[in-house]
């Protein structure tokens, strides 16, 4: 289920349909990949524009792109098309199938096949399925890992440019900064190229009545009255605050009026559902990023002298500390100050390091 996003969708759906390519650039979990998915069922039903997921999620060669597209392919083209896209990826003459497994199994064959001629047939097909008049909308989830080939990005910009009459493009990552220099270093391919279309946080207001709704559906009346407070403790971070509904969905039986202190209760199983994912992610930041990022959840800034002092921290490694928490968008600068993106995060650090009395 997805809350909200309406407006978003459309949007998505209007400039694809406009022939504009887009980047959308959101923190982790902020439900980019979920929009993916209501923007490709909308997108099918209503325009009747087919569109093409392709995941690059820790892309690694020039094969994995060429299987990964083939599969996409495979498995999103819609019925009408199939046909089409058997005839076309036959026609190559590469093995490529329209079940997405012809490269695979060429490789297993015959381990030496180059895989650029794939990539090339694979990039090429919207020209191919694009009937008169309509286009193929071709999305790019955890494009930042497109980084990982070499030439890669190169190639794709050289289709993307080539069919503004048959296909939109729709990049999506999880690094802002990552894909914001892929979009806006005029030395890369990607310069000047796509629209940037920002995800932000769950409007607070929207959700409580959202998931109040669902509750009261659902015959949990009694946990209503607690569904404000944690949705406020959530900032409105979308994964965040599907979590804390969940939670307190299973602390509470149905039919029964929630203990008083369930808020509470539900925090702490918050925090003991993501402290190992918080270590994971603290692992493998230096020093000075993990202090920086304790700095903040405590004092709201790394740069106080108390926060400095503290944490042991030079004022010089905080200032580049911070940019680089917020390069990885696990940080963000707001008007009122520095924030941490995921409140979880902010609440563990706080319960688990604290520097100062609570
Ligand atoms: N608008 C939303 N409504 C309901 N759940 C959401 C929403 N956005 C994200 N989520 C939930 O948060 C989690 C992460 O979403 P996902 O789409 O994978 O994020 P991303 O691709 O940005 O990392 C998923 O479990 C998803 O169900
Ligand atoms: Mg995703």
């Amino acid at each position: 289920m997805l809350v909200g996003r309406d407006e978003e969708a459309a949007a998505l759906r209007s400039w694809a349909r406009a022939g504009r390519s887009t980047v959308l650039v959101a923190p982790r979990r902020f439900g980019k990949t979920s929009l993916l998915n209501r923007v490709q069922a909308d997108a099918e039903r209503i325009d009747r524009m087919p569109v093409i997921l392709v995941d690059l999620y820790e892309l690694a060669s020039t094969s994995d792109l060429v299987i990964r597209l083939e599969r996409a392919w495979a498995r999103h083209v819609p019925g009408r098309l199939r046909g089409r896209l058997a005839k076309a990826l036959a026609g190559t003459e590469l093995g490529l199938n329209v079940m997405g497994t012809g490269f695979q199994m060429r490789l297993a064959d015959r381990p030496q096949t180059p895989p650029l001629p794939a990539l090339h047939a694979l990039l090429a097909l919207p020209d191919q399925l694009a009937g008169k008049g309509s286009r193929v909308l071709v999305v790019f989830d955890e494009f930042q890992s497109i980084g990982a080939v070499n030439g890669a990005e190169g190639l794709v910009r050289t289709y993307v440019q080539a069919q503004r009459d048959t296909a939109s493009y729709l990049f999506c990552g999880s690094q802002p900064s990552m894909m914001a220099r892929i979009f806006g270093d005029q030395s890369r391919p990607f310069y000047g190229q796509a629209q940037r279309f920002e995800l932000g946080r769950l409007n607070v207001g929207v959700l409580t009545p959202w998931v109040s709704d669902a509750f009261e559906e659902a015959g949990r009346r009694g946990c209503v009255p607690t569904i404000a407070t944690l949705m406020d403790r959530a900032e409105g971070h979308p994964q965040r605050s599907m979590l804390l509904a969940h939670l307190l969905w299973q602390r509470v039986t149905p039919g029964q009026r929630p203990s008083d202190d369930v808020v509470d209760i539900v925090a702490a199983d918050a925090l003991a559902a993501v402290s190992a994912e918080i270590v994971a992610m603290l692992d493998v930041l230096p020093t000075a990023e993990k202090k920086t990022l304790r700095a903040i959840a405590e004092y709201g800034t790394p740069l106080s002298s108390r926060a400095l002092r503290d944490l042991n921290l030079l004022k010089a490694s905080a200032q580049s500390a911070g940019a680089a928490l917020i390069e990885r968008a696990l940080v963000e600068r707001t008007a009122d100050g520095w924030r941490i993106v995921d409140p979880l995060t902010a609440r563990w650090l706080r319960a688990r390091y604290p520097t100062r009395p609570g």
